[in-house]
Order: structure tokens, then C-alpha cells, then sequence
């Protein structure tokens, strides 16, 4: 049996065999522990209308039924990252966490640190609100801070076991000088997921965007084939790389069609066009 009471900023929550105190979320949308089904379907239907007033990236379940709408399936993404199942113990940096998706993931799997990061969305993009309303309803404990992945160095906010770069280094102007940092505060894996181009060359090669090529989207500037992600990742310091998932010719062959139906895209570019999962081992 537990029981809520509200004090002023303060929750109480009386369980069984002792007293939790937490602080008072003030959010409309926040959650109160409460055995009266009355409060607990007020509580669902303030997240759900919460939940509706933001625009989401990232498909989250907040539980009783309520995930976010967003346009990322990343229930698949994840899937694709071949990341631990477990990581009890270990630190975890996400890296443009964006709505905080793979930083409760991380969470969710046992890792004992969690640190979202982000710059770009969060200042442009309706701020941190969806990560926050995210974090809120999951009662979580993963930190978040506002840094540039250029800001990152060993000292602040220091190493961690694993790190997440997840579909953020297409937008970088310096792709090398950010795995670098990349690098720098990475103690074990880097699970790096991204866009790819040029695969049908052997040798390691990079697609420059400098207009608005890829997806139509100006703020795509790179795409480098697999051994040219392995040589840069070997470049900044990392021992060795591996690629962990592509996608398939079919995949590749359904955006080359849809994208010629779109946008008018050569098929022939975004036939060798595609996405991948690296890791890489310090
Ligand atoms: C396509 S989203 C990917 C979000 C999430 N990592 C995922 O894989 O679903 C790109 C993310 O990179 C972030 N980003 C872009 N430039 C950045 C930078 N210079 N430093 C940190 N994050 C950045 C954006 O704000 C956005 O959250």
C-alpha cells in the first residue's frame, strides 16, 4: 500500500516499510504515485494532453499506453545498435540526445551513469521541453547538459564507458575534429550510427554537401563510406572499428525510388547512399 501526500515543494510517499521523499515535480503533466484510480486517470490524461502539445523526434513509451508521436521509429534504431543488453555499472554519454530516447534506453538497461547531451536541438528546436516531459514521466535519473560536441573534453564532462553518437555527425562542419572529441572522453565503446555515401567505392572516401543534396536538409554537410569512418575513427585514437549493421540493397533501392519521386534525386547517388552501425574499441 503507498500513499501520497503534497507539502508544499515537498512529496511524501508513505510505502509499506518507509518513507521515500522525493521532490515535488510542479509540471501539470508530473505523476503522483497513488492508489486512487480517480487521480491516477487524471494523471494519465494530463500527460497525454502534455504529450500532444509538443512536437517529438523520438517515439517514447511513458508507459500506461501514452508514447510520444514522434517521426523517428526508434524502437528499430535501437534494435540496429546492437548495443549491450545489459550495462549495469558501466557510464554512459548520449551524444545530441535530442528527446532522450537512447539515454533511457541506456538507463532502462542498468547503466549506473547516464549524461544526455545535445546543443542544436535543444537551443532551436522548442528547447529541452520534450526530453524533459520524457524524463518526468519515466521518474528518471539520467543527467542532461547543454554542450556542443566540440565543447566535449576529458575534464568536463569527463569520460565515460560507452558513448552514443547517434545520427549527428552528417551535421558537422568538422567531422574528423569531432570524433576526435568523440574520442577524447570515450573510455571503452563508441557506438556511432550514421549516414554513408560513396559505397561503391573501395577506398575511403567522403560525399560533400555544401548545398542542400542530401534529404533537401542544408544542415547535412558529409557522408563518408565505411573506410572512411573506420580510417577516421582509427585517425582519432580508437583501436579498432567494426561495422555492426547496414542497411540492406532493398532498403537502399526503396529511398533511390522514393527519393527520385520526391525530391528528382539522381538514383544513382542514392543508391550509394545508406546508414550504419559502427563500434569502436579504445
Ligand atoms: C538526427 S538527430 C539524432 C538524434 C538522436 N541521437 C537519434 O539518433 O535519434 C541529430 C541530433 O544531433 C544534434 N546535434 C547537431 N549538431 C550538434 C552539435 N554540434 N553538438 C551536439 N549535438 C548536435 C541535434 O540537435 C539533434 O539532436
Amino acid at each position: 500500500m503507498k500513499q501520497t501526500w503534497k507539502l508544499g515543494a515537498v512529496r511524501l510517499t508513505f510505502q509499506c516499510l518507509g518513507i521515500t521523499i522525493k521532490t515535488l515535480n510542479t509540471s501539470p503533466t508530473a505523476s503522483v504515485a497513488t492508489d486512487d484510480p480517480m487521480t491516477t486517470r487524471r494523471d494519465q490524461s494530463a500527460l497525454r494532453a502534455a504529450v500532444a502539445r509538443h512536437e517529438w523526434f523520438h517515439t517514447i513509451d511513458l508507459g500506461d499506453g501514452i508514447v510520444t508521436p514522434g517521426r523517428d521509429r526508434s524502437d528499430e534504431k535501437l534494435a540496429r545498435l546492437r548495443l549491450p543488453e545489459r550495462l549495469d555499472g558501466r557510464s554512459v554519454l548520449d551524444v545530441g540526445a535530442w528527446d532522450g530516447f537512447f539515454s533511457f534506453a541506456a538507463e532502462r538497461r542498468g547503466a549506473k551513469n547516464v549524461l544526455a547531451t545535445d546543443s542544436w536541438a535543444w537551443r532551436h528546436m522548442g528547447g529541452r521541453a520534450c526530453f524533459d516531459l520524457a524524463h518526468r514521466a519515466l521518474d528518471s535519473a539520467v543527467a542532461a547538459r547543454e554542450i556542443d560536441v566540440m565543447e566535449l573534453t576529458p575534464e568536463d564532462p569527463g569520460a565515460f564507458d560507452v558513448v552514443l553518437f547517434l545520427g549527428v555527425l552528417y551535421h558537422l562542419r568538422h567531422p574528423l575534429l569531432a570524433l576526435e572529441r568523440i574520442a577524447s572522453v570515450t573510455r571503452e565503446l563508441l557506438v556511432l550510427e550514421t549516414h554513408v555515401d560513396m559505397l561503391f567505392a573501395r577506398r575511403p572516401a567522403i560525399a560533400l554537401y555544401p548545398g542542400n543534396e542530401l534529404n533537401q536538409d542544408p544542415s547535412n554537410f558529409s557522408g563518408p563510406n565505411p573506410p572512411a569512418l573506420i580510417a577516421m575513427l582509427r585517425i582519432v585514437g580508437f583501436k579498432r572499428a567494426e561495422v555492426v549493421w547496414r542497411d540492406s540493397i532493398a532498403r537502399r533501392l526503396g529511398r533511390a525510388a522514393r527519393n527520385l519521386l520526391r525530391t528528382g534525386a539522381d538514383p544513382w547517388a542514392s543508391l550509394q547512399q545508406g546508414r550504419v552501425v559502427v563500434h569502436a574499441w579504445k
